[in-house]
C-alpha cells in the first residue's frame, strides 16, 4: 500500500466512537479545550471512585506515589526527568506561576510578540505593571513566507535590557509552530531566559524538553493528549527550581521533609482538589498510542497529514493563497477567509447556528481568519461539509 493510499484511508475511517462527542454536531475545534476519549473518563471516574471511598487514606496516603507514577509517565513522553516536572491545573496556571516567581525591576524589557496567546500576554503586563519592566512586543506578519520572518522579528527586539521572553510554542489563533528550538538556543546564549507556553504541543508535536534546554516550559495535557480537563505540566530546569513558587503557598513551604524535592512538596498538594485529572495523564498517552497500530508517531503524523490537506482544500476551494510553509503546520492551520462585510463573530455563528459546524472564526487585524483543527474523530467528509458552507456563506456575502 503507497502511503498516499494508507494516508487515504486513515482521512476517512471513522474513530469518533471512541469519543462523546455530539454526532449532531460537526465538531473541527479541537484546538480551544481538546476532548477526552471514553476509556480516560472511566479511568478518571474509577479514581473519583476510589476517593471518595475513603478521602482521607487516598489524598493522604496513597496520592503521593500515584502523581510520582502520572508524573513518570508524562516526564518520559515529555523527554524530561520527572524531577523537573510538577502538574498544574492549566498552562495558563502555568505562565503565571513563573511570571509570578521572577523578579523584575524598571527598565528591565519583557518581550512577547503580537501572536501570544491574550491570557498570557495579560499574565505578563500585570507582572510589567507591578514590576515596573515593561512589555515589548515582536510583530510578526500573517500571512507569512519564512521561518526567517519569525526568528529576525523576535531578535530584533532584543536590547540588553531583556530579561524575559515569552513564546508561544504554537501560536492560538495563527496555528503556527514556532521555531523555539533556534530562538532558544540564541536567546539562551545572550543570558536570556525563556518561558514557553506550550499549551497545544504535547501530542501535536514530538516533544524533548531536555534536549530543548529551555529554563521553563508549561503545556496542557488536556488538548492534544486527551486528559481530562484541568491537567497541564510546568517543567523548570533544575538550576531554577528554586526560585519558582506555587501561586498558592501551602503546606510544603516549611515542610521538614528531607526525602523529595522543595518543588515537588510546594506543587503537589496546593489545597485540596480534584487531582484525578493528572492521575489520568497516563491513561490518556496509552489510550491514544493504542488507536492507530503505529502509536503516537503514526497519530501525529496522521493528524498533520490531514490537516495540510484540509487546509490545500480549503484553500483552493476559498481562492485564496496559502498563509505560511507546510513545516510551521502541526495538526491546526489558519486560513485568512476571502474579503467580506460580516464579522468573524458573525461567521463563526452562521457556521454553528446554520451548518452544525463548531469552528472558530477569528478577528485578525482586518482580516477573518479561520482555524482548523485535526484530531482523530475528524475526517475528510467533515471537512467536505465545512468548504460547503464557507461557499454559501461566501456566496450571500458577495450578493449584499
Ligand atoms: C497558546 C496558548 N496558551 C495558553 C492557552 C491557555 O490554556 P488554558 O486555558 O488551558 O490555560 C491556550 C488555550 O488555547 C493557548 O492556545
Amino acid at each position: 500500500m503507497t502511503s498516499e493510499t494508507q494516508n487515504l484511508e486513515l482521512h476517512t475511517q471513522n474513530f469518533s466512537f471512541h469519543w462523546c462527542l455530539d454526532p449532531q454536531i460537526n465538531f473541527l475545534n479541537h484546538g480551544s479545550y481538546g476532548a477526552c476519549p471514553r476509556p480516560v473518563l472511566e479511568q478518571q471516574q474509577a479514581y473519583r471512585t476510589r476517593l471518595e471511598q475513603e478521602p482521607v487514606r487516598f489524598l493522604g496516603l496513597e496520592l503521593e506515589a500515584l502523581l510520582d507514577a502520572a508524573r513518570q509517565e508524562l516526564a518520559a513522553f515529555m523527554g524530561a526527568n520527572s524531577d523537573q516536572l510538577v502538574f498544574v491545573p492549566n498552562a495558563t496556571t502555568g505562565v503565571n506561576t513563573v511570571l509570578r516567581s521572577l523578579s523584575f525591576r524598571p527598565g528591565d524589557e519583557l518581550l512577547t510578540t503580537n501572536h501570544e496567546y491574550n491570557a498570557s500576554c495579560n499574565a505578563l503586563k500585570f507582572t510589567a505593571a507591578q514590576t515596573g519592566a515593561t512589555v515589548v512586543i515582536a510583530e510578526i506578519p500573517f500571512p507569512l513566507e519564512s521561518i526567517e520572518q519569525i526568528t529576525e522579528a523576535v531578535l530584533s527586539r532584543v536590547s540588553e535590557r531583556t530579561k524575559l521572553v515569552l513564546l508561544d510554542h504554537i501560536t492560538s489563533q495563527t496555528a503556527l509552530i514556532f521555531p523555539i528550538r533556534q530562538l532558544i538556543r540564541q536567546l539562551t546564549a545572550q543570558g536570556i531566559e525563556v518561558l514557553i507556553d506550550g499549551a497545544h504541543a504535547p501530542g501535536m508535536v514530538p516533544l524533548n524538553l531536555q534536549e530543548l534546554g529551555v529554563a521553563y516550559y508549561t503545556g496542557n495535557c488536556h488538548k492534544w493528549l486527551c486528559a481530562p480537563k484541568g491537567a497541564a505540566f510546568l517543567y523548570v530546569r533544575q538550576d531554577k527550581q528554586d526560585g519558582i513558587r506555587p501561586l498558592v503557598i501551602s503546606h510544603g513551604a516549611n515542610s521538614p521533609r528531607t526525602d523529595r524535592s522543595r518543588f515537588h512538596l510546594e506543587f503537589d498538594w496546593v489545597g485540596t482538589a480534584d487531582p484525578t485529572p493528572y492521575l489520568c495523564v497516563p491513561t490518556a498517552i496509552q489510550c491514544l498510542n493504542a488507536m492507530l497500530p503505529g502509536g503516537w508517531p503514526a497519530l501525529i503524523s496522521r493528524n498533520r497529514a490531514m490537516t495540510l490537506s484540509v487546509r490545500q482544500l480549503l484553500c483552493q476551494q476559498l481562492q485564496v493563497a496559502l498563509p505560511c510553509p507546510d513545516e510551521l503546520i502541526g495538526s491546526m492551520a489558519t486560513i485568512p477567509l476571502p474579503a467580506g462585510s460580516a464579522t468573524a463573530a458573525s461567521w463563526q455563528t452562521a457556521l454553528f447556528e446554520r451548518f452544525m459546524i463548531e469552528i472558530p472564526v477569528i478577528p485578525w487585524r482586518n482580516e477573518r481568519l479561520i482555524r482548523i483543527s485535526v484530531q482523530l474523530y475528524n475526517n475528510l467528509a467533515d471537512y467536505e461539509r465545512l468548504v460547503e458552507a464557507l461557499k454559501i456563506l461566501h456566496a450571500e456575502e458577495q450578493r449584499f
